[in-house]
């Protein structure tokens, strides 16, 4: 058997848009998306340019759009599409490089202005050895550090659609992980970017974020927990005074 795939070309500079092209590839179980392409890369058109890696998951180097839902390619399989044809273009809302490759420096530059690492308070001395955590601080934050960095959610979130300012999904959530970390002091040092116009005020819970999410990180929740957090600490500054907030 096989299956039709609708694949994006464009080479920007050189097309003035993109055209699908139609390949015939075989349908097999197993096969992910991703080996479809690749087969169209191997034994149809060498010219065909997407990212991958891993090929298991966590790279997070093959978000497309697949019939109009963005899919990390290489567990999205091709018997799920059949008969087919099965529609393959870039991730939306970034610009293409060249056919499925899109690039995500506009997210490269968001990400270190949350600080996702760990911030210790270096007025506080430091203790001896390891910091140790129990299950339950493990727990806070451990569904938000499973982002793979995947641009499945920016790509599906409407606000970032119509505003590419806003700091989005993945990196809010990132900074929720370290926010959440009880090894981490360095909340306040998030805010400034995290409560700007472009931050989490920004989103309006649509939550297609977290439904495009393939780890279940559900950037839509660390977003609204951040938002309660941020409105808390805003009226205790408005009521309380400085020594008691
Ligand atoms: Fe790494 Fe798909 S190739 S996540």
């Amino acid at each position: 058997d096989q299956i039709t795939l609708e694949v994006a070309r464009y080479r920007p500079g050189l097309d003035t848009e993109p055209v699908m092209q139609s390949y015939q590839v075989p349908l097999r179980e197993h096969w992910a998306i991703l080996d479809g392409l690749t087969y169209i890369k191997d034994h149809l058109d060498g010219t065909l340019s997407f990212r991958w890696s891993c090929r298991m998951g966590i790279c997070g180097s093959c978000g497309m759009t697949v019939n109009g839902d963005p899919q990390l390619t290489c567990a999205t399989f091709l018997t799920d599409y059949a008969p087919g044809p099965v529609r393959v273009e870039p991730l939306r809302n970034f610009p293409v490089v060249r056919d499925l490759v899109v690039d995500i420096g506009d997210f490269m530059e968001k990400l270190p202005t949350v600080k996702p690492w760990i911030i210790r308070d270096v007025d506080s001395p430091v203790e001896e050895g390891e910091y140790l955590q129990t299950p339950e601080e493990l727990d806070e934050y451990k569904q938000f550090s499973m982002c793979i960095n995947c641009m499945l959610c920016y790509s599906a979130c409407p606000v970032y659609a119509l505003d590419p300012s806003f700091v989005g999904p993945a990196a809010i959530a990132l900074a929720q992980r370290y926010n959440l970390d009880s090894r981490d002091e360095g909340a306040a040092d998030r805010d400034d970017v995290l409560t700007s116009p472009e931050g989490i005020w920004a989103c309006t819970f649509v939550g297609e974020c977290s439904a495009a999410c393939p780890k279940d990180v559900d950037p839509a929740a660390a977003i609204q927990r951040y938002k309660l957090t941020a409105a808390t600490q805003a009226v205790k500054n408005l009521l309380l005074p400085r020594g008691a907030r």
